[in-house]
């Protein structure tokens, strides 16, 4: 196994091959059942094998998913967006993520004729060799020489990078909603952060991309630069879309609409309709049942729940993000993060699949009583860790 869903590293025990899912818990291929706070790393958002989200995507499969051009799903699907994204005017659908923030590059570049894209430092934006790390195996150095790196939440260090790459050679700045990168703790993105990029882009004429990718659809319907009052030109999202069906869209502004619409792009999959329907589904169905203030409760209840665990326990521990994105860590557990696989491992020995070192995702399945649940064994995992050690 390769990349972020590989387990080699892991406690012995924490499942690597699944076998289905089901609301809030999955099933490993040796029959063993958890209770899942990873979400399939955020694409399921209101539960496995949503029965409403199945059926919308089944009836549009069976009469022909993949056509010779898009069905009217793609229609009524932009249309939802654009009316639900207040900065959004057009949609273009692709299938991942890394197909959106690469659509969302290539669509700010053709609008300004420029090459340089600026980038939070540790920030994921896909597998595409811009948004890598210039050691990435595989890479060429040409290929990174186009980006610039900041920190997140310090515009000092924004200024920085538009002084290096030069003020009219910068087609689009991209940005995470918050810092959710591995390893560390997530951090809020501050009101002037988010505020002084939009700022930066008017002024040098760059494009603002949010990479909603990981995100969208948890934290605001809008976009989730909303609750700072910031509105990027270019938007990339993903995951939850479509419950677990493949699909990722660029929203856009209208100035943009028409470099969009020169760029080279295309998939053989990408206008499938089936995904669109269940996307249709999913957002319906978010919508009428208030799922993101569900997710906020639940997951709020879920980190307050651990932080009196770990104190009980006798452990230190942070525990960061939104209550949708959850993330617990052992402060003083780099570089090996050995507690944290311990703890994890544990986790997955007593039936709740969670991450040590990637953030976590709650689904509007995740009710109290799963919460509820979730905690009594995360407890055991605590007491484990603690005999272990
Ligand atoms: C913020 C962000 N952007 C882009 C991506 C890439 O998405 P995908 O893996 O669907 O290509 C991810 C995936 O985790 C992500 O979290």
């Amino acid at each position: 196994m390769y990349g972020h869903l590989s387990t080699a590293r892991f406690a012995d025990d924490y499942p690597q091959f699944f076998a289905r899912g089901e609301g809030a818990k999955v099933w490993d291929v040796d029959g063993r059942e958890f209770i899942d706070l990873m979400c399939t790393f955020g694409p399921i958002l209101l539960g496995h094998a949503h029965p409403e989200v199945d059926a919308a995507h089944n009836e549009t499969a069976a009469r022909g998913d993949v056509l010779n051009g898009p069905g009217p799903e793609l229609v009524e699907l932009a249309e939802l967006l654009v009316g639900q994204v207040p900065h959004a005017d057009w949609a273009m659908f692709a299938k991942n993520g890394t197909d959106a923030t690469g659509l969302a590059l290539t669509t700010a570049r053709a609008a300004s004729g420029r090459s340089k894209v600026l980038m939070a430092r540790n920030s994921y934006h896909g597998i595409d060799a811009w948004a890598l790390p210039a050691e990435a195996p595989g890479t060429t150095a040409e290929e990174h020489l186009n980006t610039v790196w900041f920190d997140y939440n310090d515009l000092d260090s924004v200024e920085a990078a538009v002084l290096e790459a030069g003020e009219g050679a910068i087609a689009a700045i991209v940005c995470t909603p918050h810092r959710h990168d591995v390893y560390t703790d997530q951090v809020p993105a501050e009101r002037a952060f988010a505020q002084g990029v939009r700022e930066i882009c008017d002024r040098v004429g760059a494009a603002l991309i949010l990479d909603d990718v990981r995100c969208g659809l948890r934290i605001d319907l809008r976009g989730s630069w909303e609750q700072h009052g910031v509105r990027p030109d270019l938007s990339a999202w993903s995951k939850s879309l479509a419950n677990g069906y493949a699909l990722a869209v660029l929203l856009g502004a209208e100035p943009y609409r028409e470099a969009a619409g020169k760029i080279v792009a295309t998939g053989s999959f990408w206008l499938a309709g089936a995904p669109m329907a269940a996307a249709l589904k999913t957002i319906d169905i978010l919508k009428a049942t208030d799922g993101i203030a569900t997710m906020e409760t639940q997951g709020t209840r879920l980190q307050e729940g651990l932080r009196a665990q770990a104190q009980e326990h006798g452990f230190e521990v942070s525990v960061s993000g939104p209550p949708a994105m959850p993330l617990l860590l052992f402060p003083d557990d780099a570089p090996d993060f050995a507690k944290g696989l311990a703890w994890s491992g544990h986790c997955a020995n007593h039936g709740v699949y969670l991450h040590p070192v990637h953030n976590w995702f709650l689904s509007t399945a995740h009710d109290g009583a799963i919460i509820d649940a979730a905690l009594e064994r995360t407890d055991l995992a605590f007491a484990d860790l603690k005999r272990a050690l």
